[in-house]
């Protein structure tokens, strides 16, 4: 895979990070509603944050150690958002991580990026699972996991870990 993949869902494009999108990462990453859920995302977001992430995403494309996609809204055509896929050492899995930007929740805009990385992650990169682990306080991204099928595995303290394998058939 030489060029960064472009996905597209019903109402989004996950597609490469540009610095054309410092703005809209400023605007909606800034928040800490988010940075609180995500270890990689401080509050204040400020400018060399969002620099440093553009570079840590094509530096992680070039490795194909990581997968970040930015989330554009086809009605609104500028970042909304992050979905990541993080491949374990042995390439046949993957941690999953995504954000939304505030004013662009409870749309089930996530749940739709969800399934498409998923996919991406089964089909394009051929992973055997991937897993995603959320705050046990983080009821909407329970939500949005158990909608794509994710099962919680057992776990203890304040973090849940989930998972999904690649269907053989
Ligand atoms: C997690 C996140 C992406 C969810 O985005 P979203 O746009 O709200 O997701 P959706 O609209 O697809 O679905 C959310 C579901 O949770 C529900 N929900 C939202 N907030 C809730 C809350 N505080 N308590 C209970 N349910 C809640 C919604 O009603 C919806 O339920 P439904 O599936 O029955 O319709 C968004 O909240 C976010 O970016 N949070 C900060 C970053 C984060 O937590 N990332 C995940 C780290 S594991």
């Amino acid at each position: 895979m030489d060029r960064f993949p472009t996905l597209y869902t019903t109402r989004l494009i996950l597609r490469k990070i540009t610095i054309d999108d410092i703005p809209a990462l400023l605007k909606y990453a800034n928040n800490p509603k988010i940075a609180d859920r995500i270890v990689n995302i401080p509050y204040p977001y400020e400018e060399p944050t969002a620099v440093f992430r553009i570079s840590y995403v094509h530096q992680g494309f070039k490795q194909k150690s990581r997968f970040v996609f930015s989330i554009v809204s086809k009605a609104e055509p500028s970042l909304i958002g992050e979905i990541s896929l993080h491949l374990n050492n042995t390439q046949d899995g993957a941690e999953l991580g995504y954000w939304l930007g505030e004013p662009f929740w409870n749309q089930g805009l996530i749940k739709e990026a969800i399934a498409r990385v998923t996919q991406f992650g089964f089909r394009e990169l051929n992973l055997k699972s991937i897993s995603a682990s959320c705050d046990a306080d983080n009821i909407a991204s329970h939500k949005v996991l158990e909608y794509n099928a994710f099962k919680q595995t057992p776990s203890h303290g304040k973090t849940l870990i989930y998972h999904i394998e690649k269907q053989l058939n």
